[in-house]
């Protein structure tokens, strides 16, 4: 062992190892001058130890003060107590120092463009810049904690489906698009000019084909990578848990991801999840949230007064009934004093929601004392009044909001207001935030009666699942005025529901499941198709002629025609579970090398310009 290298990590040393000497190599966090002793914080990504520097070695003392931040370092000592009163109790290695007897300079570097430095009252760098430089960001300690939490769920995940026979297995990035519902990236291929590759929107068909092949369970940590628009959740490349499963069906599925989901929340965060989750039919929680991954951490049901509006005298309600359309409310408890009658004409906040929705207005009561007064009161005689009230469970200083329309716009718009509404009145509150709070009040009180600060304790209740199933086969695109797959084209219909396939299509429901977490949706999977004369029947369903699906898909087609055994699985958004887990709603905080909202790797410059040689040999470039 070379004389510099490490004895104990910067996050080891206890009282226990008073009096012996250590190595370390690490950062410089920072350095502080107190005439007669240099403090030196060296930092790793197991912890921070303190080095103490004495006057009386000039020379080791001279070398303490000339020590940069980021500088990396081998310094070596005795391990001692901390004098009384400079103990950190928050900190691992609060009450020990090292007294330096040497130091190494490994490498010195120049001030760095920003502070790696993470304080609870100092702003971080501009994310732009951060990326730039994403391997100094990556050594901020919360950054790291997620990493290492990253990699705890991969492992759990591994050890779990491990122990339940579930092979890992690889497939292929240079591959045939498998239609996901994004772009493909791809990628030309030299040898055959004009010809290219697609790098894959998931491993779907591969796993497929796995389970034709007679690998029954299977999973893979895949990259995924689909050219789509960016949003806080959604990066061009992410990555899934994908498992699949032969022989077996929904319910299989669900529960073994139930029991992975438990496991991964007790190891990780040492939460225990009440299991089985929620389940709620596509057409109920559309009905109920208007969105198909509802945040079940607040109510604000919608409940429909279809019935009611029909007998009132409000023309555009009994319009919308007649034209075979709904009217739904939702009644925001209490809220009738935050909304002025001005902010909710048209043009005001929740007005605009709902007309970006598509809906044709936003009519709304308040109950003021036993009095509802409002937009549309005028037109609801009391007995009509009195059942609004029943339905809606009104009490003094609700305020009701109604949509009328067709069934899609009302729930969508409805959907949105409810969204809106549970932020803005903060009607649920991200763990992360209310950790914070916590922490902060916890610190002062630890801080007064000198002891460690109880770390906060995550609940169940702050992770509400819910599986949404039943969804429909298909939505009609009124754009491209055809049929497409709600899930993807390898979705098997609910076997009831297969004499509908060619007569009525919309009213085909999918063997296929979401899980969503805290209003994400945050899995995806299906029974598949597991015959080849039902896959083509989709296939042309969705527009593609025999000939174009077996040009595309001929490979899968013969091998349902091979012995294809009954099969379906799920894929897991593993860097949205990450982020849920971490306590961020940014997919970036939970990448190591991330893209920013243009798809670009700010720290490589990629994409990047290419020698014309280059594509001269691709076959894209004359010359
Ligand atoms: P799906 O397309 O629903 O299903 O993807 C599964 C899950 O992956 C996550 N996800 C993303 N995460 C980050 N960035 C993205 N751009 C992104 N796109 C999707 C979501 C989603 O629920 N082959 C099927 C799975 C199956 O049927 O087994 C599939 O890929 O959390």
């Amino acid at each position: 062992m070379a004389e510099w290298q490490r004895t104990h990590t910067c996050g080891d040393l206890r009282e226990e190892h008073i009096g012996q000497t250590a190595t370390l190599n690490g950062w410089v966090l920072i350095t502080r001058n107190f005439g007669n002793q240099v403090f030196v914080d060296v930092r790793d990504r197991h912890g921070l130890t303190q080095v103490v520097f004495e006057a009386d070695n000039p020379e080791l003392f001279k070398a303490a003060n000339d020590l940069g931040r980021e500088w990396v370092l081998s310094v070596s000592g005795k391990v001692r107590r901390r004098v009384p009163g400079a103990e950190r109790i928050d900190i691992a290695t609060g009450k020990v120092e090292i007294e330096a007897t040497s130091v190494t300079v490994l490498n010195p570097c120049p001030p760095l463009p920003f502070s790696v430095t993470e304080f609870p009252d100092e702003k971080l760098a501009n994310e732009d810049l951060r990326l730039q430089y994403r391997y100094l960001d990556l050594r901020r300690r919360s950054l790291q904690q997620v990493l290492i939490l990253r990699h705890r769920i991969n492992k759990v995940i591994r050890d779990h489906l491990d122990a339940r026979g579930f092979l890992e297995l690889e497939t292929p990035l240079l591959g045939k698009s498998t239609p996901e519902g994004a772009r493909d990236y791809l990628v030309p291929s030299r040898i055959s000019h004009g010809e290219f590759f697609a790098l894959p929107q998931s491993p779907q068909l591969y796993k497929q084909l796995l389970m034709v092949a007679g690998y029954d369970r299977y999973f893979q940590i895949a990259r995924c990578l689909r050219d789509e628009d960016l949003r806080a959740d959604r990066q061009p490349e992410f990555t899934q848990l994908d498992v699949e499963m032969s022989f077996i069906e929904s319910d299989d599925v669900l529960a073994l991801m139930e029991g992975l989901a438990a496991d991964v929340f007790a190891q990780c965060l040492g939460v225990t999840l009440p299991i089985p989750f929620s389940r709620l039919r596509y057409s109920e929680v559309m009905a109920k949230y208007g969105s198909d991954k509802p945040d079940l951490r607040f109510g604000l049901e919608i409940i429909d007064v279809t019935d009611i509006a029909s007998e009132s005298e409000a023309t555009f309600l009994k319009e919308a009934v007649a034209e075979g359309g709904v009217v739904r409310a939702i009644n925001v408890k209490g809220a009738a004093a935050k909304y002025s009658n001005t902010q909710l004409k048209p043009g005001g906040e929740l007005p605009k929601i709902a007309d970006a929705n598509k809906a044709r207005g936003l009519a709304w009561m308040k109950a003021e004392g036993d009095k509802l007064t409002g937009s549309i009161e005028k037109f609801f005689p009391d007995p009509l009044k009195a059942r609004l009230r029943e339905r809606l469970g009104v009490e003094p200083a609700d305020l009701l909001l109604f949509v009328a329309g067709s069934e899609a716009v009302v729930s969508e718009a409805l959907g949105a207001l409810r969204t809106h509404l549970g932020s803005a009145l903060k009607l649920y509150r991200n763990w992360w935030d209310e950790k914070a709070e916590y922490d902060a009040a916890e610190e002062e009180r630890a801080k007064k009666e000198k002891r460690r600060a109880t770390p906060f304790a995550l609940r169940p209740e702050h992770f509400r699942f819910l599986w949404v199933t039943d969804f429909p086969m298909f939505g009609w695109n009124d754009e491209e005025k055809r049929w497409a797959a709600m899930h993807h084209p390898f979705t098997a219909p609910m076997d009831e529901d297969l004499p509908n396939l060619d007569t009525d299509p919309g009213k085909v429901r999918a063997k296929a499941y979401d899980l969503v977490l805290n209003g994400y949706e945050v899995g995806g999977g299906s029974i598949r198709i597991h015959r080849q004369d039902v896959q083509s029947r989709v296939f042309k369903l969705l527009g593609m002629e025999l000939e174009d699906a077996r040009k595309r898909f001929g490979f899968l087609l013969d091998a349902l025609q091979s012995g294809a055994p009954p099969h379906g699985g799920i894929a897991l958004g593993l860097d949205r579970w990450c982020m849920l887990l971490a306590g961020t709603t940014n997919i970036r905080d939970v990448i190591a090398f991330p893209k920013n909202q243009k798809a670009r790797d700010l720290m490589t410059g990629a994409p990047a310009p290419v020698d014309a040689r280059q594509l001269k040999d691709l076959g894209l470039k004359p010359g």
